[in-house]
Protein backbone atom coordinates (compact mmCIF):
# COMPACT_ATOMS: atom_id res chain seq x y z
CA UNK A 1 0.00 0.00 0.00
CA UNK A 2 2.95 2.51 0.86
CA UNK A 3 4.12 1.98 -2.80
CA UNK A 4 1.23 3.83 -3.96
CA UNK A 5 2.20 7.40 -5.26
CA UNK A 6 0.74 9.92 -2.82
CA UNK A 7 -1.21 11.82 -5.50
CA UNK A 8 -2.70 8.41 -6.34
CA UNK A 9 -3.83 7.81 -3.03
CA UNK A 10 -4.91 11.62 -2.05
CA UNK A 11 -7.51 10.57 -5.35
CA UNK A 12 -8.61 7.42 -3.84
CA UNK A 13 -8.93 9.69 -0.14
CA UNK A 14 -10.97 12.32 -1.44
CA UNK A 15 -14.08 9.67 -2.64
CA UNK A 16 -13.86 8.34 1.08
CA UNK A 17 -16.22 9.06 3.85
CA UNK A 18 -14.84 11.04 6.80
CA UNK A 19 -15.74 8.07 9.39
CA UNK A 20 -13.81 5.81 6.90
CA UNK A 21 -10.63 8.19 6.49
CA UNK A 22 -10.71 8.81 10.56
CA UNK A 23 -9.89 4.87 10.97
CA UNK A 24 -7.21 4.77 8.10
CA UNK A 25 -5.50 7.11 10.59
CA UNK A 26 -4.50 4.42 11.97
CA UNK A 27 -2.94 2.26 9.75
CA UNK A 28 0.34 4.28 9.76
CA UNK A 29 2.09 7.21 10.37
CA UNK A 30 2.78 8.58 6.47
CA UNK A 31 -1.18 7.85 5.95
CA UNK A 32 -2.43 9.71 9.36
CA UNK A 33 0.24 12.60 8.60
CA UNK A 34 -1.24 13.03 4.90
CA UNK A 35 -5.13 12.33 6.76
CA UNK A 36 -4.21 15.49 8.86
CA UNK A 37 -2.31 17.91 6.63
CA UNK A 38 -3.79 20.94 6.20
CA UNK A 39 -3.73 20.23 2.65
CA UNK A 40 -5.71 17.25 2.55
CA UNK A 41 -8.25 18.76 4.85
CA UNK A 42 -9.01 21.43 2.49
CA UNK A 43 -8.62 19.23 -0.39
CA UNK A 44 -11.71 16.99 1.23
CA UNK A 45 -13.69 19.69 2.06
CA UNK A 46 -13.94 21.19 -1.11
CA UNK A 47 -14.65 17.56 -2.45
CA UNK A 48 -17.27 17.46 0.03
CA UNK A 49 -19.01 20.55 -1.04
CA UNK A 50 -19.90 18.36 -4.43
CA UNK A 51 -19.75 15.00 -3.03
CA UNK A 52 -20.33 14.40 0.43
CA UNK A 53 -23.65 16.34 0.93
CA UNK A 54 -26.00 15.49 3.70
CA UNK A 55 -29.08 17.01 5.73
CA UNK A 56 -28.95 16.89 9.78
CA UNK A 57 -32.99 16.50 10.41
CA UNK A 58 -33.78 18.10 14.33
CA UNK A 59 -36.47 17.48 15.79
CA UNK A 60 -38.07 16.25 19.23
CA UNK A 61 -40.30 13.41 19.54
CA UNK A 62 -41.75 12.56 22.87
CA UNK A 63 -40.01 15.22 24.59
CA UNK A 64 -36.66 13.79 23.55
CA UNK A 65 -34.07 15.59 21.17
CA UNK A 66 -32.90 13.68 18.23
CA UNK A 67 -30.77 14.35 14.96
CA UNK A 68 -30.83 12.44 12.56
CA UNK A 69 -28.97 12.11 8.71
CA UNK A 70 -31.05 12.38 6.00
CA UNK A 71 -29.77 10.85 3.04
CA UNK A 72 -31.69 12.09 -0.33
CA UNK A 73 -32.98 10.53 -2.39
CA UNK A 74 -33.69 7.44 -1.11
CA UNK A 75 -35.29 9.48 2.12
CA UNK A 76 -33.53 7.31 4.51
CA UNK A 77 -32.59 8.24 7.87
CA UNK A 78 -29.67 7.61 10.54
CA UNK A 79 -28.54 8.02 13.61
CA UNK A 80 -25.89 10.14 15.53
CA UNK A 81 -24.51 9.88 18.50
CA UNK A 82 -25.48 13.06 20.50
CA UNK A 83 -24.48 11.55 23.40
CA UNK A 84 -22.56 13.84 24.59
CA UNK A 85 -24.99 16.89 24.78
CA UNK A 86 -26.37 15.23 27.69
CA UNK A 87 -28.79 12.11 29.15
CA UNK A 88 -32.30 13.52 28.17
CA UNK A 89 -31.09 17.12 27.67
CA UNK A 90 -32.98 19.19 25.27
CA UNK A 91 -30.97 21.17 22.21
CA UNK A 92 -31.42 23.00 19.26
CA UNK A 93 -29.23 22.89 15.94
CA UNK A 94 -27.49 26.83 15.58
CA UNK A 95 -26.27 26.09 12.39
CA UNK A 96 -23.73 24.76 10.27
CA UNK A 97 -20.65 25.46 7.89
CA UNK A 98 -17.42 23.68 7.02
CA UNK A 99 -19.10 20.12 8.50
CA UNK A 100 -18.96 21.68 11.85
CA UNK A 101 -22.28 22.11 13.34
CA UNK A 102 -23.04 24.52 16.44
CA UNK A 103 -26.06 22.84 19.08
CA UNK A 104 -27.32 25.03 22.56
CA UNK A 105 -28.69 23.91 25.26
CA UNK A 106 -30.50 26.73 25.88
CA UNK A 107 -33.35 26.07 28.48
CA UNK A 108 -34.95 29.14 30.00
CA UNK A 109 -35.70 27.73 33.31
CA UNK A 110 -31.73 27.37 33.72
CA UNK A 111 -30.06 30.06 31.70
CA UNK A 112 -27.09 29.39 33.39
CA UNK A 113 -27.11 26.24 32.87
CA UNK A 114 -27.26 26.36 29.55
CA UNK A 115 -24.14 24.82 27.13
CA UNK A 116 -23.10 25.40 23.90
CA UNK A 117 -21.50 23.03 21.73
CA UNK A 118 -19.23 22.41 18.35
CA UNK A 119 -19.62 18.73 16.71
CA UNK A 120 -18.15 17.74 13.90
CA UNK A 121 -21.03 14.88 13.00
CA UNK A 122 -18.52 13.34 10.21
CA UNK A 123 -16.15 12.38 13.07
CA UNK A 124 -18.35 12.72 15.69
CA UNK A 125 -15.59 14.95 17.32
CA UNK A 126 -17.09 17.50 19.63
CA UNK A 127 -16.07 20.68 22.37
CA UNK A 128 -18.13 22.34 24.74
CA UNK A 129 -17.77 25.95 24.45
CA UNK A 130 -16.13 28.00 27.62
CA UNK A 131 -19.27 30.56 29.25
CA UNK A 132 -20.18 33.38 27.76
CA UNK A 133 -19.92 36.41 30.20
CA UNK A 134 -23.61 36.81 30.03
CA UNK A 135 -25.44 33.65 30.45
CA UNK A 136 -25.98 31.85 27.06
CA UNK A 137 -28.82 33.30 25.79
CA UNK A 138 -31.81 31.86 23.13
CA UNK A 139 -30.58 35.02 20.57
CA UNK A 140 -27.49 32.81 19.06
CA UNK A 141 -25.82 32.76 15.65
CA UNK A 142 -22.80 30.50 14.75
CA UNK A 143 -21.03 32.09 11.29
CA UNK A 144 -17.74 31.45 9.98
CA UNK A 145 -15.22 34.15 8.66
CA UNK A 146 -14.04 33.51 5.09
CA UNK A 147 -11.77 36.76 5.14
CA UNK A 148 -8.72 34.88 7.12
CA UNK A 149 -8.61 32.00 5.36
CA UNK A 150 -8.88 30.09 7.77
CA UNK A 151 -10.76 27.43 7.06
CA UNK A 152 -12.17 27.10 10.65
CA UNK A 153 -12.46 30.26 11.65
CA UNK A 154 -15.70 29.48 13.31
CA UNK A 155 -17.65 32.36 15.54
CA UNK A 156 -20.64 32.41 17.55
CA UNK A 157 -22.76 35.14 18.56
CA UNK A 158 -24.56 35.60 21.91
CA UNK A 159 -26.90 38.32 21.92
CA UNK A 160 -28.86 39.00 26.14
CA UNK A 161 -31.33 41.80 26.22
CA UNK A 162 -31.92 43.80 29.09
CA UNK A 163 -34.57 45.75 30.21
CA UNK A 164 -33.77 49.26 31.85
CA UNK A 165 -35.75 52.08 33.42
CA UNK A 166 -37.76 54.63 31.38
CA UNK A 167 -38.68 51.84 28.89
CA UNK A 168 -35.03 51.49 27.62
CA UNK A 169 -33.87 48.09 26.51
CA UNK A 170 -30.06 47.58 25.62
CA UNK A 171 -28.44 44.34 24.26
CA UNK A 172 -25.38 42.70 25.48
CA UNK A 173 -23.47 41.28 22.17
CA UNK A 174 -20.58 38.80 22.71
CA UNK A 175 -18.71 37.12 19.99
CA UNK A 176 -16.77 33.59 20.49
CA UNK A 177 -13.52 33.07 18.35
CA UNK A 178 -12.87 29.56 17.18
CA UNK A 179 -9.28 29.82 17.08
CA UNK A 180 -8.68 31.86 20.03
CA UNK A 181 -11.49 30.14 22.18
CA UNK A 182 -12.50 32.96 23.76
CA UNK A 183 -15.45 35.50 24.34
CA UNK A 184 -15.53 38.72 23.22
CA UNK A 185 -17.69 41.18 24.53
CA UNK A 186 -18.64 44.00 21.41
CA UNK A 187 -21.52 45.85 23.26
CA UNK A 188 -25.25 47.07 22.61
CA UNK A 189 -25.28 47.02 18.95
CA UNK A 190 -28.16 44.72 18.46
CA UNK A 191 -30.43 46.82 16.06
CA UNK A 192 -32.60 48.81 19.45
CA UNK A 193 -36.25 48.65 17.84
CA UNK A 194 -35.97 44.94 17.54
CA UNK A 195 -34.67 44.90 20.70
CA UNK A 196 -37.41 46.29 22.61
CA UNK A 197 -39.63 43.90 20.71
CA UNK A 198 -37.83 40.48 21.14
CA UNK A 199 -37.85 41.60 24.74
CA UNK A 200 -41.33 42.37 24.97
CA UNK A 201 -41.70 38.82 23.79
CA UNK A 202 -41.99 36.54 26.63
CA UNK A 203 -38.87 34.75 26.99
CA UNK A 204 -40.46 31.51 27.73
CA UNK A 205 -42.39 31.65 24.65
CA UNK A 206 -43.59 28.32 23.30
CA UNK A 207 -42.36 30.13 19.78
CA UNK A 208 -38.87 30.30 19.76
CA UNK A 209 -38.98 31.53 16.43
CA UNK A 210 -41.13 34.78 17.90
CA UNK A 211 -37.32 35.39 18.90
CA UNK A 212 -35.06 35.38 15.64
CA UNK A 213 -36.36 31.99 14.92
CA UNK A 214 -33.70 30.01 12.35
CA UNK A 215 -30.81 31.14 10.46
CA UNK A 216 -28.74 30.36 7.49
CA UNK A 217 -25.21 31.13 7.15
CA UNK A 218 -24.64 33.14 3.87
CA UNK A 219 -21.07 34.11 3.12
CA UNK A 220 -19.80 35.78 6.14
CA UNK A 221 -23.22 36.59 7.63
CA UNK A 222 -25.31 34.62 9.58
CA UNK A 223 -28.96 35.55 8.63
CA UNK A 224 -32.52 35.46 10.66
CA UNK A 225 -36.14 36.26 9.16
CA UNK A 226 -38.00 37.34 12.38
CA UNK A 227 -41.65 37.92 12.47
CA UNK A 228 -42.34 41.24 14.94
CA UNK A 229 -45.99 42.70 15.60
CA UNK A 230 -45.47 46.30 15.46
CA UNK A 231 -48.54 48.38 16.44
CA UNK A 232 -50.65 45.26 15.44
CA UNK A 233 -49.03 45.29 12.16
CA UNK A 234 -47.05 42.24 11.07
CA UNK A 235 -43.36 42.94 10.10
CA UNK A 236 -40.73 40.90 8.57
CA UNK A 237 -37.34 41.70 7.93
CA UNK A 238 -34.23 39.95 7.15
CA UNK A 239 -31.40 40.29 10.13
CA UNK A 240 -27.71 39.85 9.44
CA UNK A 241 -24.66 39.38 11.67
CA UNK A 242 -21.48 40.50 9.90
CA UNK A 243 -18.80 38.22 11.27
CA UNK A 244 -15.99 40.05 9.80
CA UNK A 245 -17.73 43.37 10.95
CA UNK A 246 -18.93 42.43 14.34
CA UNK A 247 -22.19 44.35 13.34
CA UNK A 248 -25.72 43.76 12.42
CA UNK A 249 -27.93 45.02 10.01
CA UNK A 250 -31.43 44.95 8.96
CA UNK A 251 -32.77 44.45 5.64
CA UNK A 252 -36.22 45.06 4.15
CA UNK A 253 -38.66 43.50 1.79
CA UNK A 254 -40.22 44.45 -1.77
CA UNK A 255 -43.10 45.13 -1.71
CA UNK A 256 -44.25 42.22 -4.14
CA UNK A 257 -43.36 39.59 -1.25
CA UNK A 258 -46.06 38.45 0.72
CA UNK A 259 -46.33 39.89 4.60
CA UNK A 260 -46.81 36.83 6.51
CA UNK A 261 -43.95 35.08 8.02
CA UNK A 262 -41.14 33.60 5.71
CA UNK A 263 -38.96 30.49 6.37
CA UNK A 264 -35.16 31.32 5.42
CA UNK A 265 -33.31 28.81 3.98
CA UNK A 266 -30.87 28.03 1.20
CA UNK A 267 -31.19 26.43 -1.59
CA UNK A 268 -28.29 25.85 -4.52
CA UNK A 269 -26.11 27.72 -2.36
CA UNK A 270 -28.44 30.90 -2.18
CA UNK A 271 -30.53 32.58 0.45
CA UNK A 272 -34.16 32.05 -0.17
CA UNK A 273 -37.48 32.23 1.45
CA UNK A 274 -40.66 30.27 2.06
CA UNK A 275 -43.65 32.60 2.12
CA UNK A 276 -47.00 32.28 2.48
CA UNK A 277 -49.33 33.87 0.37
CA UNK A 278 -52.96 34.42 1.83
CA UNK A 279 -54.61 35.91 -0.90
CA UNK A 280 -54.58 32.40 -2.19
CA UNK A 281 -53.44 29.85 0.04
CA UNK A 282 -50.23 28.84 -1.47
CA UNK A 283 -46.58 28.78 -0.48
CA UNK A 284 -44.21 31.12 -2.68
CA UNK A 285 -40.34 30.23 -3.02
CA UNK A 286 -38.49 33.36 -3.24
CA UNK A 287 -34.71 33.47 -3.77
CA UNK A 288 -32.16 36.17 -3.73
CA UNK A 289 -30.40 36.69 -6.82
CA UNK A 290 -27.47 39.00 -5.40
CA UNK A 291 -26.88 39.51 -2.34
CA UNK A 292 -27.50 42.93 -0.63
CA UNK A 293 -30.10 43.92 -3.30
CA UNK A 294 -33.61 43.84 -1.87
CA UNK A 295 -35.00 44.26 -5.26
CA UNK A 296 -33.43 41.44 -6.65
CA UNK A 297 -35.66 38.61 -4.91
CA UNK A 298 -37.44 36.34 -7.59
CA UNK A 299 -40.17 33.87 -7.51
CA UNK A 300 -38.69 30.59 -8.55
CA UNK A 301 -42.34 28.56 -7.67
CA UNK A 302 -45.63 28.36 -5.82
CA UNK A 303 -46.72 25.39 -3.93
CA UNK A 304 -50.14 24.80 -4.24
CA UNK A 305 -53.33 22.95 -2.10
CA UNK A 306 -51.37 22.03 1.03
CA UNK A 307 -54.07 22.73 3.99
CA UNK A 308 -52.53 22.79 7.66
CA UNK A 309 -48.50 21.97 6.33
CA UNK A 310 -45.58 24.40 7.64
CA UNK A 311 -42.51 24.56 5.38
CA UNK A 312 -39.24 23.57 7.78
CA UNK A 313 -36.44 23.82 4.73
CA UNK A 314 -35.08 22.19 1.33
CA UNK A 315 -33.29 19.28 1.09
CA UNK A 316 -30.23 19.13 -0.33
CA UNK A 317 -32.35 17.05 -3.42
CA UNK A 318 -34.32 20.82 -3.85
CA UNK A 319 -37.21 18.68 -1.79
CA UNK A 320 -39.32 20.58 0.18
CA UNK A 321 -39.39 19.53 4.04
CA UNK A 322 -43.39 20.31 5.50
CA UNK A 323 -44.54 19.46 8.25
CA UNK A 324 -48.06 18.37 8.68
CA UNK A 325 -51.17 19.15 11.68
CA UNK A 326 -53.83 16.97 11.60
CA UNK A 327 -56.87 18.33 12.80
CA UNK A 328 -59.16 15.96 15.24
CA UNK A 329 -62.34 17.62 15.78
CA UNK A 330 -61.65 21.50 16.75
CA UNK A 331 -58.10 20.57 18.34
CA UNK A 332 -55.04 19.21 16.62
CA UNK A 333 -54.52 15.16 16.62
CA UNK A 334 -50.66 14.94 17.84
CA UNK A 335 -48.43 13.76 16.57
CA UNK A 336 -47.30 16.40 13.85
CA UNK A 337 -46.01 14.18 10.81
CA UNK A 338 -42.95 15.10 8.17
CA UNK A 339 -44.01 15.55 4.08
CA UNK A 340 -41.80 16.15 1.24
CA UNK A 341 -43.03 18.06 -1.42
CA UNK A 342 -40.73 16.97 -4.79
CA UNK A 343 -40.83 19.98 -6.80
CA UNK A 344 -40.57 18.12 -9.97
CA UNK A 345 -43.22 15.99 -9.76
CA UNK A 346 -45.24 18.36 -7.64
CA UNK A 347 -46.47 15.52 -5.12
CA UNK A 348 -46.40 15.41 -1.68
CA UNK A 349 -44.90 12.33 0.06
CA UNK A 350 -45.39 11.17 3.67
CA UNK A 351 -42.35 10.32 5.17
CA UNK A 352 -41.99 7.98 8.57
CA UNK A 353 -41.43 10.99 11.26
CA UNK A 354 -43.18 12.11 13.96
CA UNK A 355 -42.58 15.30 15.55
CA UNK A 356 -43.67 17.24 19.37
CA UNK A 357 -44.14 20.77 17.77
CA UNK A 358 -43.37 22.35 14.64
CA UNK A 359 -40.77 25.17 16.28
CA UNK A 360 -37.96 22.29 17.52
CA UNK A 361 -38.24 20.89 14.22
CA UNK A 362 -34.70 22.09 11.86
CA UNK A 363 -33.38 20.58 8.67
CA UNK A 364 -29.68 21.62 8.45
CA UNK A 365 -27.52 20.91 5.36
CA UNK A 366 -24.22 19.80 6.05
CA UNK A 367 -20.85 18.78 4.58
CA UNK A 368 -18.60 15.46 5.37
CA UNK A 369 -14.89 17.29 6.87
CA UNK A 370 -12.19 16.32 8.60
CA UNK A 371 -11.76 20.04 10.46
CA UNK A 372 -10.62 19.17 14.36
CA UNK A 373 -11.90 20.95 17.08
CA UNK A 374 -9.35 19.81 19.44
CA UNK A 375 -6.85 21.27 17.61
CA UNK A 376 -8.09 24.93 17.66
CA UNK A 377 -4.83 27.38 16.63
CA UNK A 378 -2.89 24.27 15.16
CA UNK A 379 -4.98 24.99 11.41
CA UNK A 380 -3.03 26.58 9.13
CA UNK A 381 -3.48 27.49 5.53
C1 LIG B 1 -40.65 17.39 28.89
O1 LIG B 1 -39.50 17.35 29.72
C2 LIG B 1 -39.36 18.46 30.60
C3 LIG B 1 -38.04 18.29 31.34
O2 LIG B 1 -37.02 18.01 30.45
C4 LIG B 1 -40.55 18.50 31.55
O3 LIG B 1 -40.44 19.64 32.38
C5 LIG B 1 -41.83 18.57 30.73
O4 LIG B 1 -42.95 18.51 31.60
C6 LIG B 1 -41.92 17.41 29.76
N1 LIG B 1 -43.09 17.58 28.90
C7 LIG B 1 -43.89 16.57 28.59
C8 LIG B 1 -45.05 16.90 27.72
O5 LIG B 1 -43.69 15.44 28.98
C1 LIG C 1 -22.22 7.27 22.08
O1 LIG C 1 -20.98 7.82 22.46
C2 LIG C 1 -20.68 7.60 23.83
C3 LIG C 1 -19.42 8.38 24.18
O2 LIG C 1 -18.51 8.42 23.15
C4 LIG C 1 -20.53 6.10 24.08
O3 LIG C 1 -20.22 5.86 25.44
C5 LIG C 1 -21.84 5.41 23.73
O4 LIG C 1 -21.72 4.02 23.85
C6 LIG C 1 -22.26 5.77 22.29
N1 LIG C 1 -23.60 5.26 22.06
C7 LIG C 1 -23.91 4.52 21.01
C8 LIG C 1 -25.33 4.10 20.88
O5 LIG C 1 -23.09 4.21 20.16
C1 LIG D 1 -31.04 54.25 26.86
O1 LIG D 1 -29.80 53.79 27.38
C2 LIG D 1 -28.69 54.17 26.61
C3 LIG D 1 -27.44 53.50 27.17
O2 LIG D 1 -27.62 53.09 28.50
C4 LIG D 1 -28.59 55.69 26.58
O3 LIG D 1 -27.51 56.08 25.79
C5 LIG D 1 -29.88 56.26 26.02
O4 LIG D 1 -29.86 57.67 26.06
C6 LIG D 1 -31.08 55.75 26.79
N1 LIG D 1 -32.31 56.18 26.11
C7 LIG D 1 -33.35 56.64 26.79
C8 LIG D 1 -34.56 57.01 25.96
O5 LIG D 1 -33.36 56.77 27.99
C1 LIG E 1 -50.22 36.36 -3.98
O1 LIG E 1 -50.53 35.65 -5.17
C2 LIG E 1 -51.28 36.41 -6.12
C3 LIG E 1 -51.59 35.48 -7.28
O2 LIG E 1 -50.45 34.91 -7.83
C4 LIG E 1 -50.47 37.62 -6.54
O3 LIG E 1 -51.25 38.41 -7.43
C5 LIG E 1 -50.09 38.44 -5.32
O4 LIG E 1 -49.25 39.50 -5.73
C6 LIG E 1 -49.35 37.57 -4.34
N1 LIG E 1 -48.87 38.32 -3.21
C7 LIG E 1 -49.59 38.84 -2.22
C8 LIG E 1 -48.88 39.66 -1.22
O5 LIG E 1 -50.79 38.65 -2.13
Amino acid sequence: MASFPIDVLVEIFLWLSAKSLVRFRCVCKSWNSLLTSPFFIKAYLERSIKLHKFDLLKYDFNNISRVQIHYSPKNELSDLNNSFVGDGEKFKLVGSCNGIVCLSTFDCKNPHRSKIFLWNPSTGENRALPQPNFCVSNLIGFGFDPSSGHLDDFKVVNVNIHFEKHSNYTSQVEVYDFRRNCWKQVGNIFPPLLTKHLRHQSFCSIFPSSHLGHQVIFKNFICWCPIFCVDDEIVTLLILFDVVQDDFRKMAFPDIMPPTEKHISLLDGCLSLIAYNSSTDHYEVWLMKEFGVCELWTKLYTIGSIVNCWPVGFAISGEVFFLEKLYKGLRYHSPIQCVLYNVGSEEFEKFGVEVDSLYSTQLVPCIESLISLSSANNVEH
